[in-house]
């Protein structure tokens, strides 16, 4: 089998630009005919190969870590050196295996009441037409943050506010150009989107180490959010991580949980809007089995696939020696990119893949190569079982109670920094609520 690889000829730069605007039309674009691999030149990501092909996916995800690294610069000045995202083997598994069992089994189910009284009462405070994007958000950083930190104290608040500040830098398609262009990581002052961003994270950073500091002081081992879990973790040489690593990891599981998971959401609440038949589904679906019937589990899914918030994993550098994926040959220094929004619309895989059908999750089982909204491997996403419960959750909770309008009813998804979402012109409003 020999599969061609279609190359986008633009200039580097056009080629930059179009990935930041329209990422979602960028990969339409170069998909081509044939749909299985394309070449592009994206930053410092270059060369990038977009990877849309399941068995082309199911190869890179198979390569051992001494074929190739997993990286995210970009992210770099955000999460810092000792995060997940930034670091390499073999520190990288080592503190997964430390951080990994406190994100799935018996862990996160004492989450599952926190993010119910959570989204019912953002849901409560909700009273006029307002952003379905932002009602989303709040419900999420609350939740992230009690999981986190255990919120609830006033330094928790600030961080709160400041963190979504923060936030809003980063999902900012303008103001997050740094992000991408090194050369625009200059200070020049406050109004600069550096300057801006530096002050951001110094505040930020200065209420997480005064929180870790205090947890050291008053530490309580009954405790089961995720500070308290990591001041108590030990490497392998029985060495606590120190307050900068906690830092790290922490604005990791705060940013990277904030924004995927509000954008699955608010898709969620979109679809359930502007369906009735499938909201009638879902609600019978609720009624007889709460957050764990098999309907709202096809319906989360459909929603992850259809605008999955990451359209690429983390990339893969081929490290010193060439590897071959689909039968084609790549030098080292090669960026492969799996391509979940790729692969999750390829007609022969989801027919008819830009209807939103929930019922194909019922009606096959997809493979993790076919489906793959958190990624795959040594680097799958940590918060997946957190994600998944927490649309379930939340949606179990609202649907029944309140019935949500929309404006506009049709709308495409936008990004915003390192994910898709639901535009900000699209305005929400409940009809129907409890009295
Ligand atoms: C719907 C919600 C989410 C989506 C779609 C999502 C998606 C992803 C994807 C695609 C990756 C890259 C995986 C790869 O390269 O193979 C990733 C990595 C990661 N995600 Fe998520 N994520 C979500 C929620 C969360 C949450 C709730 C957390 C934490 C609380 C989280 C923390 C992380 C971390 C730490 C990594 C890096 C893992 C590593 O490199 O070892 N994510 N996520």
């Amino acid at each position: 089998m020999n599969h061609p690889i279609a190359e986008d000829r633009r200039l580097p730069t056009i080629q930059l630009v179009h990935w930041i605007a329209n990422p979602v039309d960028f990969i339409y674009r170069n998909l081509g005919e044939e749909g299985n691999l394309f070449v592009a030149q994206i930053g410092r990501l270059s060369p990038a190969v977009f990877i849309c092909h399941p068995a082309g996916v199911e190869e890179v995800f198979k390569l051992k870590h001494d074929r190739i690294a997993g990286v995210s610069p970009n992210l770099l000045p955000v999460v810092g050196s000792s995060s997940l995202l930034t670091t390499d083997e073999p520190e990288h598994q080592q503190r997964r295996r430390l951080i990994l069992p406190h994100f799935h089994g018996d862990r996160i189910r004492v989450y599952r009441e926190i993010m119910r009284e959570v989204a019912l009462s953002v849901a409560r405070s909700h009273r006029d037409w307002g952003q379905l994007r932002s009602f989303a958000q709040e419900i999420t950083l609350k939740v992230i943050s009690k999981i986190v930190f255990a919120a609830g104290s006033e330094r928790a608040d600030r961080l709160q506010t400041k963190l979504a500040e923060l936030l809003q830098t980063l999902t900012s398609p303008v103001r997050s150009s740094f992000l991408l262009f090194p050369f625009l990581q200059k200070n020049w002052g406050s109004w600069s989107p550096w300057g801006q961003f530096l002050r951001l994270r110094q505040e930020v950073d200065e209420i997480i180490y005064e929180i870790i500091r205090d947890r050291r002081q008053n530490f309580n081992s009954d405790r089961t959010d995720i500070l308290s879990l990591l001041l108590s973790a030990r490497f392998e040489d029985d060495t606590p991580m120190s307050d900068t690593e906690i830092r790290d990891h922490l604005i990791t599981f705060l940013i990277g949980g904030r924004e995927t998971t509000a954008s699955s959401l608010a898709w969620g609440f979109y679809w359930a809007a502007k369906y009735e038949n499938l909201r009638e589904k879902l609600l019978e679906d609720i009624a007889k089995h709460g957050d764990s019937g098999p309907y709202l589990d096809a319906f989360c899914k459909e929603t992850l696939r259809i605008y999955t918030p990451t359209l690429i994993s983390t990339p893969r550098q081929v490290r010193d020696r060439p590897v071959r994926v689909l039968d084609v040959e790549f030098p080292a220094g090669t960026f492969l990119l799996p391509c979940i929004y790729g692969v999750h619309h390829r007609p022969d895989v989801y027919p008819n893949p830009y209807k939103f059908d929930p019922d194909r999750f019922i009606r096959r089982p997809y493979s993790s190569s076919e489906f793959f909204p958190f990624g795959g491997s040594n680097r799958r996403c940590i918060g997946d079982a957190l994600a998944m419960m927490e649309m379930k959750v939340v949606l179990a909770a609202i649907l029944p109670q309140y019935k949500m309008a929309i404006d506009p009813v049709d709308v495409h998804p936008q990004r915003f920094g390192i994910t898709i979402s639901v535009p900000d012109r699209l305005q929400m409003q409940w009809v129907d609520r409890p009295s």
